[in-house]
């Protein structure tokens, strides 16, 4: 299957979020990808349940909802109703993700687990037959804008590697450009996130037809 593009919206204008909205229901974006910082688990705050609401409300794509927040199993099921197709939560916040990833799918959504620059990807070994998704943080999470780590290329390949047989995407988030994302296909991701790259250009829904016509290289 081609790979799949999640602009992220934490990069939009949100004075004028329904026009970034609609200009992503417009491109080849596959879904949109929505960051929640609760300024706890990481250090900034970026929106909660009113905003994403708005967002679901003129989304016309899937939102692949980035929880950055400590306790996520709190607030499952209100992003669900707040209109996740995808809910990913770090591993690093959670002691027993085997019930929080669960607990996801039973609310009907697709489960992913986040792991930060420095969580080795064979942590989650046993259990990946539970999840949809595996997002590689390829900045650490907080703010978008930053640099891209170079590491994340052999991290995807293990994890590659490790997750063969299951249906699981890969999704790597974080100074993804069109300068390292054909080499992250080729690594073995299939999801790529993209902030800034999208939303500082001029056009962009020509940089997201860009980022989803791309060969692996
Ligand atoms: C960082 C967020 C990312 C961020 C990506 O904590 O999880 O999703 O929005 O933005 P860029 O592509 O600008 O690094
Ligand atoms: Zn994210």
């Amino acid at each position: 299957m081609k790979h799949l593009v999640a602009p992220s919206i934490l990069a939009a204008d949100f004075a004028n979020l329904q026009r970034d909205v609609e200009m992503i229901n417009e491109s080849e974006a596959d879904w949109i990808h929505v960051d929640i910082m609760d300024g706890v688990f990481v250090p900034n705050i970026s929106f909660g349940f009113p905003v994403a609401e708005a967002i679901a409300k003129h989304a016309k794509k899937p939102l692949d909802v980035h929880l950055m927040i400590v306790d996520p199993d709190r607030y499952i099921t209100r992003f669900r109703d707040a209109g996740a197709a995808v809910i990913s939560v770090h591993y690093e916040a959670c002691t027993h993700l085997h019930r929080t990833v669960h607990a996801i799918r039973e609310a009907g959504c697709m489960a992913g687990v986040a792991l930060n620059p420095h969580t080795p990807v064979h942590v989650l070994e046993d259990i990946l037959e539970d999840i949809d998704q595996v997002l590689l943080m390829s900045v650490n999470p907080g703010f978008g804008g930053q640099q891209f780590i170079g590491h994340t290329f052999e991290k995807t390949r293990k994890l590659a590697a490790m997750a063969a047989g299951h249906a699981v995407h890969i999704e790597i988030d974080g100074g993804v450009s069109s300068s390292n994302a054909g080499a992250l296909l080729a690594a073995g991701a299939n999801v790529l996130v993209a902030g800034n790259f999208v939303f500082s250009a001029p056009d962009p829904r020509q940089v997201i037809a860009g980022l989803k016509n791309l060969s692996p290289e």
